[in-house]
Parts: structure tokens; sequence; C-alpha cells
């Protein structure tokens, strides 16, 4: 019965295949370009621990309840919360998740946008020779406020996110996942290793691994309890939505644990290559990392002008961002179009069309909020989409799937899910206690403290 149902919607291949493609969806733009710039805004190492310990403690745990809740009901986001407590408005979690996913992938095509414009730009030479911050700055602003290219790379990213979404969950997730994360995986560590070994690279290792405690404050507690959300792809209901596609053998607790591991160790060497780069370079330091912008697309040519073989290293790089990219701009896509699977019966392609051009159309405003049209770009457009879906949407996500688990559904029952596959789950107790209180009362001081940064 589960084979024949699982046979219809598609399934993993195996349990390695799903933990890359849950790594996948996790690993992107939010470890390289998104925590070395979290990283350099709130106090170097202090922030690489606080967001460490909300990984372990809040986000294994709010993933494992995805996971159950997903692996159990077989379902997309609104199909699982209406499957648990059916005719409730808790499946409006699942809509807001729906409608986030693809809201988060407008903007956040965008950016992997960039990363393409980057990509072939360093193929053709654009930063060889010598590249100071100036020069930087001014190849940036004039390509981010360049309509046609923008638009022209957004419709690349899109589309190739649709195609492969279209594919379904074997052919097309699980394919890319099984190339594209061990490539991934190779450069960044071969680019850490270069990074280290570049002259000065020890203060920047210090500044970026040893906390200095009187940095803490509840700021650095904001930002790395929302970075853990972000990075782990949490909230939207995209590891409900990828879970869906596990048979029961599968051990949810080992996978969860994997996916968590991978997620920080390449947002780690991601800093590792970043901090000690920028110490390297005259002129540059981390607090010039402002969580608007583009600034890794600024400071990267320098240091790819400033190091020897730096035209090899920039193509690297450029070409793993855009990996790491896809592969999350692919879970954020594959929420939607299950949910129009599963609740319309919408064929596959169909709803990976729709969605798709969806997306396109609502990206074109953040694109173009950079100095393309005027208005978008005094609204801020990209930034507040920012603001309002990754940091307010994701942790009001993760909050409600806490409660959903630790109260509605009761921990007995996704326990007794979670016991498929693992029947003797050792950290029961204190995973037990983090979904009922830790993480619940985490995420509510954090959604109240949004409201005094809003003001
Ligand atoms: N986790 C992805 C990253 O770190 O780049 C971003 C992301 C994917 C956020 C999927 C939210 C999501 F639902």
């Amino acid at each position: 019965m589960e084979s024949q149902e699982l046979d219809k919607r598609g399934r993993w291949g195996s349990k390695v295949v799903f933990i890359f493609a849950a790594a996948g969806s996790a690993i992107g733009l939010g470890n390289i370009w998104r925590f070395p710039m979290m990283v350099g805004l709130n106090g170097g190492a202090i922030f690489v621990l606080v967001n460490i310990l909300a990984i372990i403690l809040i986000g294994f745990t709010v993933m494992l309840a995805a996971f159950a809740m997903g692996r159990h009901t077989k379902k997309n986001p609104v199909g699982a919360y209406n499957a648990i407590k059916p005719r409730s408005p808790w499946k409006l979690a699942g809509y807001m998740g729906v409608f986030g996913s693809a809201c988060i992938l407008s903007f956040y095509g965008v950016v992997a946008g960039w990363a393409l414009g980057y990509f072939y730009k360093t193929i053709g030479g654009v930063f060889k020779g010598d590249i100071t911050w100036q020069s930087s700055d001014a190849i940036f602003s004039s390509f981010a406020g360049r309509p046609l290219e923008i638009i022209f790379c957004l419709f690349v990213i899109i589309g190739l996110t649709t195609f492969v979404i279209s594919k379904g969950v074997r052919a097309g997730i699980e394919r890319w996942s099984k190339i594209l994360m061990p490539v991934l995986f190779g450069l960044i560590i071969l680019l850490a290793i270069r990074a280290v070994t570049l002259p000065g690279a020890a203060t920047g290792l210090s500044y970026y691994l040893k906390p200095d405690f009187s940095k803490f404050n509840m700021t650095v507690l904001f930002f790395a309890v929302g970075q853990a959300f972000f990075s782990l792809s949490l909230g939207l209901g995209t590891m409900i939505t990828y879970a869906s596609y596990l048979p029961k053998s599968d051990n949810l607790v080992s996978s969860a644990g994997w996916v968590c591991f991978f997620d920080s160790l390449i947002a780690i060497l991601a800093g590792i290559i970043i901090f000690p780069t920028l110490f390297a370079t005259p002129g540059i330091t981390p607090d010039k990392f402002e969580a608007s912008g583009g600034l890794m697309f600024q400071v990267f040519p320098i240091i790819i002008s400033k190091i020897p073989g730096g035209y090899f290293f920039g193509i690297l790089f450029f070409f793993l961002i855009l990996v790491a990219a896809l592969t999350s701009t692919i879970s954020m896509l594959e929420v939607p179009v299950a949910y129009f699977v599963d609740e319309r019966n919408w064929s596959r392609k169909k709803a990976a069309l729709l969605v798709g051009l969806f997306c396109f159309f609502l990206g074109l405003p953040s694109g173009l909020s950079h100095g393309g049209v005027d208005i978008f770009t005094k609204w801020n457009f990209m930034k507040n989409m920012d603001l309002l879906f990754s940091n307010i949407v994701l942790a009001l996500g993760a909050l409600i799937i806490a409660i959903f688990v630790g109260y509605v559904w009761r921990v007995k029952n996704a326990l007794k899910e979670i016991s498929f596959g693992n029947p003797r789950f050792k950290l029961k107790p204190l995973w037990v206690f983090n979904i009922k209180f830790l993480a619940p009362v985490v995420i509510i001081i954090i959604l109240i403290f949004i409201r005094t940064f809003a003001g």
C-alpha cells in the first residue's frame, strides 16, 4: 500500500539520495552569501557560536518535526496539516509555506541570477587586472542596474529550476542533487585550502573562530536563530515536502542530523574562504558587509584579481555558488508544485510552468530594485521582500510547526512516526523538551524582537 502510493507520487532512490537532496535545499546562497555577511555584521565568532547552538537545539528539532509530518502524511504542507487536523485553520500555515516559497524564490532567483552574471563575467575576463574596491563596486552597481541583463539572468535561473522540477522527484531533483552536491563540496574544500594559505590568513581565522563573549546581545541571538531557519530551509514546508517522498524504513533522526551537519559544514567552510581572504585585502573590513546587497559580489572580484590563479578560482567560485543556489531554488519550487499536483490534481508539468512563470514575474520588481527601475529602487523592493519573508514568515512557520507537532498532533504520535526506521531514539527527552518548550519560547522572543526592530 505504502509502496504503491510512493510509486504514484515518486520517491527517493535511497537514503543517501534523500540526504543529498535535503542538504542541497539547505545549502545555498544562505551559507555562502548570507552567512558570512551575518558573521561580519554581528561580531564575528560569537555569531558563529550562537548560530551553531541554534542549529543544534532548535534547527535540528524543527527539522525532525517537519520530516515526521512529511513522511507520516506523504503530502505537501497544506495536505500535511489538513491530514493531521482536518478542516482546521492549521492548514493556513501550509498555504503560507506554499505562497512563501514562491515569494522567496522570486528574489532568491535574482541573487542566483547575479551569480550567473558573475560566472560569465569571470569567464569573459572582466575581473582580470588590478581590481580595486571602487572599480568592483562600479562593476556591481552597473550590472545590477542593467534591466535587460538582470531579467535575462532571472529568466535562466527560474527556467532551469522549472525544467528540473517538471521532470519530477526521481528524474529531476534526485539526478541533479547526486551530481551537483559532491562537485560543490569538492570545490569549496579546494577554495578553503587556497584561502588559508593566503598571507594574513591567521588574523581572519581568529576573527572568525575565536568568540568575544562581550559581543553577545539580543541582536546576535535574533540574527543567529533567523539564519539557522533560513539556512536549513525551515518554516515554509520544504522539508515536509521532501520527507513526503520517504519510505518508512528511513531513519529520520540520522537524516536530519546529517543535513544539519553538512549545512553547517559548508557555511563554516564558506567563512573560511571569505574571512582570511577578506583580512588579506586592504581597505575592506567585515563591518562593511551590509545586509542589503551584493557585497560578496563586490568583494570577491578584488580577491580574484589579487591571488595567483585567480581567474581559474573565480570561475570555480561563481560556478559553485550557482550550483548551490540551484539546488535550493529547486526545493523552493517543489513546495508549490507538490501542492498543485496533490491538492488540485494538476499535472507536474503544468504546475511547474505556471508557478515558475509566477515567480519570474514576481521576481522582476526585485531584480529591478537595484537601479533598474527608479520606483522599485526607491521602494527597496528586494530588501523588503527579504525582510518580510526571510525574517518574519520563516520564523512564524517554524513556530507553527513546533506548536503543531508539540501540542496538536502531539509528541507521542510524532515519536511513533520517528520510531519507524529508528526504534531507539536516544535524544528523545531532549527533542521533546526542545519542541514543546525551547523552540516556541525562543521563536516567540525573536518575533517580539522583530517588532522592536520594525519600530
Ligand atoms: N536554505 C537555502 C539557503 O541557505 O540558501 C534557502 C532556502 C531554501 C530558504 C528553501 C527557505 C526555503 F524554504
